[in-house]
């Protein structure tokens, strides 16, 4: 049987973005935050290396200069209003955070300590700066237990392990979600004046990702099957230091604290690509110059991957560290303990005395639902708003990161506009009553869930999980062509096809987990469609997205976002439906677009 609740509001997702919209929506509003998973396995828990806030407590340092590195780091596709609202409201965010408790690594005279990262950069360019406020390398885990800590204290109620698979969007008007419990397997109706999605990624789409296995996007092909637009899906960043062959993050804070690149030549080669920032460059140049060494047969051992190099004494020789000083192995386990105890743990290396592989792994999605300043969805390309649907953090697309996300600014991103979103949404319910439930809410939905679990066809979901991700990683990551995206396409289209035949084993209702992974797929076939679909079509380089057959940037006929739509017979299958795609010009203010360089 069906259940029914009723909130003011509902916050999907209890990462970072959630659980800070959760607490202030939390101040005035009756509110509950449903998620797949505990909070604190969220995927925030996972972000090492920091968040940025132009703090000044090391050298001198101002949000226009942080606001510049974001616009030139997101290759000027970000919209500049949104990354002045984000650098300035920085600040405040991580002072918020200090006096909910965070446990911020302290300067000796007790300010918060802050390191190097990629892309940040001292007055506009000149010289890394120090901006990424950090608890060692464990930043979003202590943002993740401090927030859920102070959830609690705010009596936020939680539905954990609630798997929400639609939205009830009607008439432009979000009234609440269908989630499925996963313990009951029972289908529960979330009736609410709004909804603020806060899911996080969907990296999931690739084969070699830091991303978790619950980061499939559930919530956000849930808006686009509802017809809403998804913003620049073609834009995915790759993080240059993933584990090698598994993906796992190796934070950037390694070479934060003076870590450098090697190829098989034993060069530290980014001081070839980026004569000022070297290995500091942005994430989307240091990932091309990876694959570049590698293309000239310089990976090691002429292999698909380089090195990563933390021992004291390379960082002592390269004069890498900040202010070219000297460091030891005892300052480097006190400052990236976890990223250390994985090298040792999943590699079996020592790298006090060896250089780590690496290779560029699928970190965050840029793109994903559009929304303004305060978290509004937007309905279409020009300036219509979805009525009581909000999103932030990494599902949402406001745009600050445009084409290529800085490390730490996701971290920025979602408590400042977790907590713009939380503030809007509770004024908004304030304002607002509950719009009628369409009669049988969760119909369709069941529908399609009962559909999977009754299939008698032959294909198994991770068969087509695996064909999905190894076509991803190799036709749409850090290079692309027409040829290559053109046949990911056809891919997975084709892979579409085979799954309104597959089979799962388990027929039964208490955590199915196979039930819902299968589900989880075809969440991934839909946005790895409009991801290959959106890439196909920008016929330009930009940030991550780098096509080899359009190697320059386009200014003239790109400056844009792209909106990708799914057009959707009434009666038809949620996941049927063409593409169709338009436009929205980007924000600039402060800073006009010129050649990046590093
Ligand atoms: O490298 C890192 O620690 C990742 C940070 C980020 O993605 O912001």
């Amino acid at each position: 049987m069906t259940q029914h609740h009723q909130f003011d509001a509902l916050i999907v997702g209890a990462g970072g973005a959630g659980l800070m919209a959760a607490l202030h929506a939390a101040k005035h509003a009756k509110v509950a935050v449903i998620s797949k998973l505990y909070p604190t396995r969220s995927h925030t828990g996972t972000a090492q290396g920091g968040i940025a806030a132009a703090l000044a407590n090391m050298e001198e340092d101002h949000w226009e200069w942080h606001m510049y590195d974001t616009v030139k780091g997101g290759d000027y596709l970000s919209d500049q209003d949104s990354v002045e609202f984000m650098t300035r409201d920085a600040i405040d965010a991580i002072i918020e955070l200090e006096h909910m408790g965070l446990p911020f690594d302290r300067t000796p005279d007790g300010r918060i300590e802050q390191r190097r990262f990629g892309g940040h950069s001292a007055n506009y360019g000149e010289r890394p700066v120090m901006r990424s406020c950090k608890s060692a390398d464990r930043t979003g885990h202590m943002i993740l237990q401090t927030l859920f800590q102070n959830c609690v204290k705010q009596q936020v109620t939680f539905f954990d392990e609630y798997f929400v698979v639609d939205l009830i969007l009607r008439d432009n008007v979000c009234r609440g979600v269908v989630a499925v419990h996963m313990d009951s397997g029972e289908m529960h109706v979330f009736h609410a004046k709004a909804v603020l999605l806060a899911s996080g990624g969907f990296g999931r789409m690739f084969s070699v990702t830091s991303n978790a296995h619950s980061l499939t996007g559930d919530p956000v092909a849930a808006a686009f099957r509802r017809g809403l637009p998804l913003e620049d899906m073609e834009f995915f960043q790759f993080h240059p230091t993933g584990i090698y062959r598994m993906g796992i993050l190796l934070s950037e804070a390694a070479r934060g604290e003076g870590g450098v690149f090697i190829n098989g030549q034993g060069e530290r080669f980014m001081e070839r690509y980026a004569p000022t920032m070297k290995d500091l460059a942005s994430r989307d140049v240091c990932s091309r110059c990876i694959y570049l060494e590698i293309k000239a047969g310089r990976g090691i051992n002429g292999k698909d991957y380089v090195y990563l190099d933390i021992r004291p004494e390379s960082i002592t020789k390269y004069k890498s560290a900040p202010g070219g000083r000297a460091v030891t192995a005892h300052e480097l386990e006190t400052k990236l303990p976890d990223i250390i105890e994985m090298m040792r743990v999943y590699q079996g290396v020592e790298p006090m005395k060896e250089p780590v592989p690496v290779q560029p792994t699928a970190h965050y999605a840029m793109g994903g639902l559009p929304t303004n300043n305060d978290g509004f969805v937007r309905s279409n390309a020009g300036d219509g708003l979805v009525t009581g649907l909000f999103a932030a953090g990494e599902c949402a697309c406001v745009s600050v990161h445009g084409a290529n996300r800085l490390g730490t600014n996701s971290l920025v991103d979602l408590v400042v506009f977790g907590r713009r979103g939380g503030k809007a949404l509770a004024e908004f319910c304030k304002q607002s009553d509950f719009a009628p439930l369409p009669a049988d809410a969760a119909g369709e939905i069941t529908a399609e869930l009962e559909r999977i679990r009754a299939n008698t066809g032959q294909e198994k979901a991770a068969t087509l999980r695996q064909e999905m991700q190894a076509v991803m990683m190799d036709n749409v990551s850090v290079f692309r062509t027409e040829a290559l995206i053109s046949a990911a396409l056809d891919k997975v289209r084709e892979l579409k096809g085979r799954f309104q035949h597959v089979q799962i084993d388990d027929k039964g209702r208490r955590f199915n987990t196979d039930l819902l992974e299968t589900f989880e797929l075809g969440c991934l076939l839909d946005l790895a469609e409009v991801t290959a679909v959106s890439a196909l079509n920008r016929t330009e380089s930009r940030g991550a997205h780098s096509r080899e057959d359009f190697p320059k940037r386009d200014d003239v006929n790109w400056l844009k976002h792209t909106f990708a739509t799914i057009d959707r017979p009434s009666g038809a299958a949620l996941t049927a439906g063409a593409m169709a795609l338009s436009y929205r010009p980007v924000v600039v203010t402060k800073f006009q677009p010129q050649e990046r360089k590093y």
